[in-house]
């Protein structure tokens, strides 16, 4: 199966230095799409180390598809957790009877896979007589930046992932506010479902960077939705429309096509990214004051257009722009763990009797920008 990625970074110095230590040092558990990882991480909030961080990607099962199929997805995790958990304790040089804490994401996510982890670190928490710690995966992606940075609250997110796309301040443990969100499609989705028209491979975003790389971004002028309506809401959905109109008017489409196309869709889309993080900082500063930093999470956030889009935003706003590696970037146990040390350390650990859900909004009091409904509002 696919790549398996090791931070394998001084673990054994790390693990050395630990013996002393009474933080709490966790088993992270992360399956709430395609990737299968596991990390060990020791400390406190604002002061973690990752003694590794281990990611067992499925993406060549799913890429005949076009798309993740939950059910496929769902059958690996069962496959392979158990490998990739004693993978993640061999690299941090750590016994399983030296973990305190077991977490694990309980959503937002695909139901199949979510249960898998969950499962998993329940019954290895139940097993070794440890707490399990329920973990919203949007928060691990927003504690991110705390995690490989130290980022102080407050600080203003845009975590752009897969699922979702949405301005974010982080006030502190457990209180988020959505300062705007995508009215349809996500982030990575325009970018999966642009790879897909252009017969690029998923994920698509990595493709569509590659791509754009040899393209001119200013062959195709595509909208900027959403840019003249007031507030930071995001669209992508009109975006991808345009972009299927251009690659039909262009066909039969050349490399360089493609190239062009990528080029000037990524270009629109990190216009829309300045326009409406401009507004989400101006919000953020009317609600909190100012932020400590702009950051970028998820794993559109790897895009390194993106990233200097968000950080000339930062820069003209007088603010740090702070983005995790890309290891970090992308789904990761780490953040899962971590997420669990700073709810632990703020006495909001969810436990075992959290139930493990398809949607899980992460500022539960806004409006559903999307899909409210029986399973609860999907962003
Ligand atoms: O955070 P993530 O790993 O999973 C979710 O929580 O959804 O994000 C995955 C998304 C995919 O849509 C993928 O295409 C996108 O992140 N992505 C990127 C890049 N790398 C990954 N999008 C744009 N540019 C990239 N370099
Ligand atoms: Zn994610």
């Amino acid at each position: 199966m696919a790549s398996i990625s090791r931070d394998t970074r001084g673990a054994a110095g790390k693990a050395k230095a630990r013996r002393s230590s009474r933080d709490p040092l966790v088993l992270g558990i992360e399956t709430s799409c395609d990737e299968c990882a596991v990390a060990v991480v020791e400390g406190r909030p604002g002061a973690a180390t990752i003694l590794s961080n281990v990611v067992w990607g499925q993406a060549d099962l799913h890429t005949p598809y076009g798309g993740v199929v939950p059910e496929i997805a769902a059958r690996a995790h069962s496959r392979t957790i158990d490998a990739v958990a004693g993978e993640a304790l061999r690299v941090a040089g750590v016994d399983l009877a030296e973990v305190t804490h077991v977490a694990a994401t309980a959503g937002p996510g695909l139901l199949g896979p979510l249960l898998v982890g969950a499962t998993f670190g329940k019954a290895v928490a139940s097993a070794r007589g440890l707490e399990f710690v329920a973990v919203s995966h949007l928060e691990a992606h927003v504690l991110s930046p705390r995690l490989s940075h130290g980022t102080a609250w407050p600080y203003a997110v845009a975590l752009l992932s897969g699922g979702h796309a949405q301005f974010v301040a982080a006030l502190g443990p457990g209180t988020y506010r959505r300062l705007g969100g995508t009215i349809d499609d996500a982030a990575g989705e325009a970018f999966d479902k642009t790879a897909k028209l252009l017969g690029l491979a998923y994920p698509g975003g990595p493709e569509v960077e590659r791509a754009a790389r040899g393209g001119d971004a200013s062959r195709y002028a595509f909208p900027t939705p959403l840019a003249s309506r007031e507030g930071c809401d995001l669209s992508f959905a009109g975006l991808k429309t345009a972009v299927r109109l251009a690659a039909e008017r262009t066909a039969p489409l050349s490399p360089q096509d493609v190239a062009d196309i990528c080029a000037s869709f990524q270009d629109a889309v990190a216009r829309v990214l300045t326009v409406k993080s401009a507004r989400a900082l101006a919000a953020f500063a009317d609600l909190a004051g100012p932020p400590t930093a702009l950051a970028a999470v998820g794993g559109v956030a790897a895009n390194q257009v993106l990233r200097e889009a968000l950080a000339g935003v930062a820069e003209a706003y007088g603010t740090t722009f702070v983005a995790p590696p890309l290891a970090l970037c992308g789904d990761n146990g780490a953040m899962v763990a971590y997420c669990a040390i700073e709810r632990l350390a703020a006495g909001l650990a969810e436990g075992s009797a959290t139930r493990v859900r398809s949607r899980w909004p992460l500022d539960e009091a806004a409006a559903p920008l999307l899909g409210a409904g029986r399973r609860g509002a999907k962003a």
